[in-house]
């Protein structure tokens, strides 16, 4: 364990103020799209803060512009969508919706937003320009990010950098990881339908035995990763569905797989996609059976700019000190990656791990999720001292 963080004197004030936004979100919890009473949660507790606020953005998102005089404009920004996960902890914050839950840890983010927002109000002489304080929806699946893009909100004024975190769970509190370049993966999805003609199990030369050829598909479409894509770079072809068949003796006519692609490099990303469909073309010839691919673009892979990078280690490294590095790094996919396609940013986890969790881990989506609520201090003050950095008072 490292050190105890050096939280921001500001952040310290109000941290109670934080933990008891997280656990209001916590237990109001709404998924994408559906952010109504969330993002009217954000609006009444920016009030007291002088910002300009527009809101709904994109159907729920909040956006709420703080100026404060000449200067580069920058953007902070949190999720707010929850998961469709029942809540199995047993927290005084447990979730009051029945199969609604923040088990991803978005409820700390907007948490952690407020509380940066609430204090750089009151740090006007430490920064000059403007920020704009980005609640974005529908994280999970329903690419917000690209939603808020669509509808302006890196423009008028245009957002030169733009910094976001995730509260991390395979890291212990007290530390914050920070990565120049690819930083989470690229998530597509894709749907296999084969079909052919069926028929009776002992007479499978009047068929296309399908079953086969499903099972000759999973296994050629490993060869993607381990034949095609560079051993150096990473990569992940994963089938989690394979549907057909009723009964031991009939040859069915239909199978349908469902699957996701990742790769950390768009260029590796964009060879998996054309090995599937290409390895779907071959498979269906040699056998003779219908292979139709459905393949969804999904989240592009979430790629750090190195000066902003640099820029985020040195302000964890007051707030952590040598608790600052390389993060816990997964082929998880994040849709800030479609902010940081737009404009130079970087996108860092913040460690949260409660030590109970070094006997019973708490991974993100897992319904007894719960975070190490300190880590919220961490975050904000990291925002902070990110800011100081960029656009220095006079
Ligand atoms: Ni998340």
């Amino acid at each position: 364990m490292t050190r105890q963080p050096n939280i921001h004197p500001r952040i310290a004030a109000i941290e109670q103020q934080l933990i008891a936004w997280r656990r209001h979100f916590h237990q109001h919890p709404e998924t994408g799209f559906e952010e109504h009473e969330t993002g009217r949660y954000i609006v009444e507790q920016l009030q007291g803060i002088d910002v300009e606020i527009q809101h709904p953005v994109a159907q729920t998102g909040v956006v709420a512009l703080m100026s404060n005089g000449d200067g580069p404009t920058i953007a902070l920004r949190a999720d707010m969508d929850a998961l469709p996960i029942q809540e199995t902890g047993d927290v005084p914050y447990k979730s009051t919706r029945d199969g609604v839950m923040h088990a991803c840890g978005h409820d700390a983010h907007m948490a952690t937003l407020l509380g940066a927002a609430t204090a750089l109000d009151q740090l006007r002489d430490q920064w000059h320009g403007t920020i704009k304080f980005i609640f974005q929806p529908g994280e999970e699946g329903f690419a917000g990010a690209k939603q808020m893009i669509d509808a302006g909100v890196l423009k008028d004024p245009q957002v030169a950098a733009i910094f976001g975190l995730h509260v991390w769970n395979y890291q212990d509190y007290g530390t914050v990881g920070v990565k120049p370049g690819p930083t989470l993966a690229a998530a597509d999805e894709f749907e296999i339908t084969v079909t052919g003609t069926g028929g009776h199990a002992a007479l499978p030369q009047q068929t296309v035995d399908i079953i086969l050829v499903a099972a000759q598909l999973v296994v050629a479409l490993q060869s993607i990763v381990s034949r095609n894509l560079d051993p150096l770079e990473s990569g992940v072809v994963s089938i989690g569905m394979i549907r057909g068949g009723q009964t031991f003796n009939v040859i069915p006519t239909e199978v349908l797989l469902k699957g996701t692609a990742r790769a950390m490099r768009e260029e590796d990303r964009l060879l998996i996609k054309a090995r599937i469909g290409e390895i779907c073309q071959g498979v269906a010839s040699t056998y003779g059976a219908a292979i139709n691919l459905n393949y969804h673009d999904s989240y592009p892979p979430t790629i750090n700019d190195a000066q902003m990078s640099s820029l985020v280690l040195e302000a964890a490294r007051v707030v952590v000190g040598d608790g600052a590095g390389p993060p816990f790094l997964s082929m998880g996919g994040e849709d800030m990656a479609f902010f940081l396609q737009e404009v130079p940013g970087c996108f860092f986890f913040v460690g949260s791990a409660k030590p109970e969790h070094r006997e019973r881990p708490a991974p993100h989506h897992c319904a007894h999720f719960d975070i190490n609520e300190r880590a919220l201090a961490v975050g904000a003050s990291v925002f902070i001292e990110i800011v100081q950095r960029i656009m220095p008072g006079a």
